[in-house]
């Protein structure tokens, strides 16, 4: 399948994880891929590795989503380079483990910022763009957590809530300029970012205790998400979270 031949996306924490995963999987199909993060190594390598395995134009831009003067010269550099930007992917985000009474407001300042306010800067300046060309499709990347709590994440899930409405808010507001707005909210994902946290032990007894089809997921089975959603077949979707969690919530 080649269903995004020539489409301009833009992945936020495109250098690892479900980002780059999802960077492979829309230049895979075609598309120009401009991937961002904070670390401008890790995004030169990951982008060195995409173009060799698909031959696709790969861009990167080093910058931090919470900060509006890092958003804003993105899309400078966006514009500059392609004009604008067909589908955004709004995947970077964090995630601590830390009891309530033990959160800092900078450890709440950080995670906010960068998962809940991130999002709404790149989200905005991507779609002024897109209401000019009267289309183009955002994809939030939510969290299970942004449907039910999680223990310890206080911070973590207020900032997936708030994605959660965020993303029917922008569906309302953007509908009108041909915009559609959806979230996909993962469960357990192997990544860096979840393998950092817990213990081997930890991750067997939360599959044998929470995870009906018997195993955590993969990048690649987020991507693929990602890119129905941005595709054609998804074209009467707007405003909803697609969860992608091995039956998590089914209980
Ligand atoms: N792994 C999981 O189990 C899981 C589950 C649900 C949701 N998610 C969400 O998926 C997204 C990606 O997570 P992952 O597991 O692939 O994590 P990861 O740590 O492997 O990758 C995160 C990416 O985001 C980038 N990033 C982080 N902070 C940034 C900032 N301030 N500015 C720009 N880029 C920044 C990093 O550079 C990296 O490229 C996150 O929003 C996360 O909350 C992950």
């Amino acid at each position: 399948m080649r269903r995004f031949e020539n489409k301009r996306v833009l992945i936020t924490g495109g250098s690892l994880g479900i980002g780059k995963a999802t960077a492979e999987r829309f230049a895979s199909e075609g598309a120009r891929v401009l991937i961002t993060a904070r670390r401008a190594e890790l995004l030169e390598a990951t982008a060195r590795e995409i173009r060799e395995k698909y031959g696709a134009e790969v861009l990167t831009f080093q910058m931090d989503v919470s900060k509006k003067a890092d958003v804003d010269r993105m899309m400078a550099f966006v514009i500059e380079k392609w004009g604008g930007v067909d589908i955004l992917i709004n995947n970077a985000g964090i995630a601590y483990t830390e009891p309530f009474l033990e959160i800092t407001e900078e450890r709440w300042d950080e995670v906010i910022n960068i998962n809940l306010k991130g999002q709404f800067l790149v989200g905005q300046a991507v779609a002024r763009e897109m209401a000019k060309a009267r289309s183009g499709v955002i994809i939030n990347m939510g969290a299970t957590n942004g449907l039910v709590g999680e223990l310890h994440y206080a911070h973590y899930n207020a900032s997936k809530g708030g994605i959660t409405l965020l993303t029917k808010s922008m569906a309302l507001d953007l509908a009108p300029y041909g915009i559609r707005v959806n979230c996909v909210a993962p469960g357990y994902i192997v990544t860096p970012l979840s393998a950092g946290m817990d213990s081997e032990e930890f991750v067997q007894e939360y599959i044998k205790k929470y995870i009906p089809l018997g195993r955590t997921g993969n990048p690649e089975e987020v991507a693929a998400v990602y890119a129905f959603l941005a595709s054609d077949d998804a074209s009467f979707i707007t405003g909803e979270v697609i969860v992608v969690d091995g039956g998590q919530l089914a209980f």
